[in-house]
């Protein structure tokens, strides 16, 4: 597994262009979603820059109330694929956005995972969160299996092609590989600019594409530096204000 490991020599020398204008997201995933959330947000409200936090459903419309003047946005953690009606369980993009959202999480590789769903359904979510005025952040990325078979490629270029919808608005791209994802295990920062590189190519350029998978403030600063790397999204290191707030100062 020496492969993954963080340490491997950052060999390229390019000119660290800091987290400035760069955005760093906080998934909290199932965490938080009471008092302390709200504590949380309120730890993180005098934030500047390019930073949005996905709180749980329960607390987002008191969390988007509460930074309402703040520079910091919201997020939710996904959103039905279909619009309303007898989906028990289900949340509405259009009601994301009207709990005070301006952007929602799509593609997580837990939700491909533990509620099987398709690149053909993140596709349509993206599509309904761009019609209530969401901006989507898909997430795509190879499984470890994948990347032990050399189909990294492949598999990012079928996700790409089958989540993204046709559209001009504005969509976020977030490349996570699985086998990063809550493992600290962390890509070669060549491996991270080589991928990045590869879906920026099969997107024309035309979205920012953010790394996630274990982001800590001890690596969010060498990953940030990587000129293809428009920003990061954090699960776990997002839940403690004084590490998310040390990544976003990276
Ligand atoms: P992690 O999660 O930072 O805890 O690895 C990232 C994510 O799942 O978005």
């Amino acid at each position: 597994m020496a492969f993954y490991a963080i340490s491997v020599p950052y060999r390229y020398h390019i000119i660290s262009l800091g987290a400035m204008g760069k955005l760093i997201v906080g998934n909290w995933k199932m965490n938080k979603g009471d008092e302390a959330g709200l504590q949380l947000a309120k730890n993180l409200i005098d934030l500047k820059g390019n930073v949005v936090i996905c709180p749980p459903y329960t607390i987002l419309r008191e969390v988007a109330h509460l930074l309402r003047d703040a520079s910091l946005k919201v997020g939710a953690q996904d959103c039905s694929s279909h619009e309303e009606g007898s989906y028990t369980g289900e949340v509405s993009a259009s009601m994301v956005k009207s709990s005070g959202c301006s952007y929602v999480i799509l593609g997580h590789s837990e939700v491909r995972t533990h509620r099987k769903e398709t690149s053909q359904m993140v596709q349509k979510k993206a599509a309904l969160a761009l019609e209530a005025g969401l901006i989507p952040l898909i997430c795509v990325g190879e499984t470890r299996q994948d990347y032990e078979a050399g189909k990294t490629f492949e598999v990012l270029k079928s996700q790409l092609d089958l989540s993204i919808p046709e559209t001009t608005q504005e969509i976020i791209i977030a490349y996570e590989p699985v086998w990063a994802i809550g493992t600290g295990l962390v890509p070669s920062l060549e491996y991270i600019e080589k991928t990045h590189g590869f879906i920026r190519q099969m997107t024309g350029d035309k979205y920012p594409v953010l790394y996630g998978g274990s982001v800590t403030s001890k690596n969010a600063q060498a990953i940030l530096s990587i000129p293809e790397v428009s920003g990061v999204l954090v699960g776990g290191a997002s839940l403690q204000a004084e590490e998310f707030i040390k990544i976003i100062n990276a």
